[in-house]
């Protein structure tokens, strides 16, 4: 089992760079397949979730090339329809998006156990609404989902949960459509802007990504493109989180400051000492007060950030309050982190956290991938030597997380 060992009781210091969004990565190479040309994408993360969906994507046909340090060629001139191979669906969420495009180009798809983070149940109602109301068949059968479509016709499709992945999949089926869909009650997340602009480059009449309406009118084809994958904010608000915990000063380069808001002005609101410029963040470390917080979609505070803050609540000053909204089984890490010595308990649906002044090293496990990162913060926080378990969790979204954090003066080493 791969876990690493993380010195406590360090300070962070120096540079720091963002890379590209794991969340909008996995669609828009998902999103190739809806053409027949090459497309370059450039600011593509080294993580494991994305050499997952190369290896899915290969296996149908496609030929990808490393031109540049995180830039690829791919070509899905010879994709053919097909099921993924299990073992990679399995190991992954995004693999969803397999549905939206394979409907697309080819009006039938078909793919098995859709994996990802164990947050409980988690359904795709939602995309399979949009789907169905597209004019495909679907079926649910042996935990495999087959879907088929004689056409694709653009349809009025009003979500009745707003959902990422359910509206990036619907744009990824709606773009080679007949017609005009109008989707809504969509998410307005980044990355489903960065998928729709990445779709627009190859010709795709997109209107209104980002807002809670989109209209889609369907073109014939889609054409290759050159893109550029935005920067990760949530990589960005774990360092930020990491650094405003541990003392000293770090600069963060390449993050977009609109898609921080949420996560800064929690941090201004718990005294963190930061300043957000236009081209990076400055944060010094130091003790902070506890917060409440409460997760919800975009533009509100991401559920893919609250282990990491409450993490910062369990060691800052006075009690803190943590409401996930979105994922409801998403505290797994509570009990991980009682081990270090952390005040904290589940009261109703709510995390109730007490400042400690420091915690303690102890043997934790990440159970999902922000759980993952959250550990690793409290382990940099604590008195001694950590060690963290499952840590292949943390690499399926966070590019070389130790080489980034050692370079700032961490100490963490892989260990099996
Ligand atoms: N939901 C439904 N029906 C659906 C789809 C979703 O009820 O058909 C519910 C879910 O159960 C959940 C809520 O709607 O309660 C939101 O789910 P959403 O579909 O937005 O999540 P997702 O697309 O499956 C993506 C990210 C997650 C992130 C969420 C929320 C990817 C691959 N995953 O998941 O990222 O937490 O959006 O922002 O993009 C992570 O990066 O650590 C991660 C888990």
């Amino acid at each position: 089992m791969s876990c690493i060992k993380v010195k406590g009781g360090v300070r962070l210091n120096g540079d720091l760079h963002i890379s590209g969004f794991k969340n909008s990565a996995l669609p828009i190479i998902y999103a190739t397949v809806l053409t027949k040309d090459v497309c370059v994408i450039n600011n593509v993360p080294s993580i494991s979730d994305v050499f997952i969906t190369f290896n899915i994507l290969k296996s149908l046909g496609a030929v990808i090339s490393k031109i540049g340090a995180s830039s690829y060629e791919i070509d899905t001139k010879n994709v053919e329809f097909g099921e993924a191979p299990q073992d990679f669906v399995r190991s992954m969420r995004g693999s969803y998006y397999l549905l939206g495009t394979e409907l697309g180009r080819f009006h039938r798809a078909k793919i098995s156990e859709i994996g990802g983070c164990n947050f409980g149940v988690r359904p795709i109602d939602q995309h399979v609404k949009a789907f169905t109301a597209l004019g495909a068949v679907v079926n649910y059968n042996n935990k495999s989902f087959i879907m088929c479509a004689d056409k694709l016709t653009g349809e009025r499709i009003c979500f009745d949960k707003i959902s990422v992945g359910a509206t990036i999949n619907a744009m990824l089926a709606c773009v080679l459509a007949d017609g005009r869909s109008v989707l809504q009650n969509t998410a307005k997340e980044p990355h489903v802007t960065d998928t729709a602009e990445f779709l627009k480059k190859c010709g795709a009449q997109i209107y209104g990504a980002g807002s809670g309406k989109i209209i889609i009118d369907g073109v014939k084809r889609l054409h290759g493109c050159e893109y550029t994958i935005m920067p990760d904010m949530i990589e960005c608000g774990t360092y930020l989180a990491a650094s405003a915990a541990l003392g000293g000063e770090v600069c963060i380069y390449g993050a977009e400051p609109l898609h921080m808001k949420s996560v800064t002005e929690k941090l201004l609101q718990m005294g963190a000492d930061l300043e957000a410029h236009n081209d990076f963040i400055k944060i010094r470390g130091k003790r902070l007060t506890a917060v409440e917080i409460s997760t919800s979609e975009y533009p509100g505070f991401p559920t893919d950030m609250q282990p990491q803050f409450a993490v910062l609540n369990c060691i800052s000053r006075g009690v803190g309050y943590i409401k996930e909204n979105v994922w409801d089984k998403r505290y797994k890490y509570a009990d991980e982190l009682v081990k270090m010595g952390a005040d904290i308990r589940l009261e109703n649906g709510r995390l109730i956290t007490h400042g400690v002044n420091r915690l303690t090293a102890a043997y934790t496990e990440a159970a999902d991938l922000r759980a993952g990162a959250a550990l690793v913060i409290a382990a940099l926080s604590a008195d001694g030597e950590s060690t963290i378990s499952n840590i292949h969790l943390v690499e399926r979204g966070y590019e070389d997380m130790w080489g980034k954090l050692n370079a700032l003066g961490a100490y963490t080493e892989k260990c099996n």
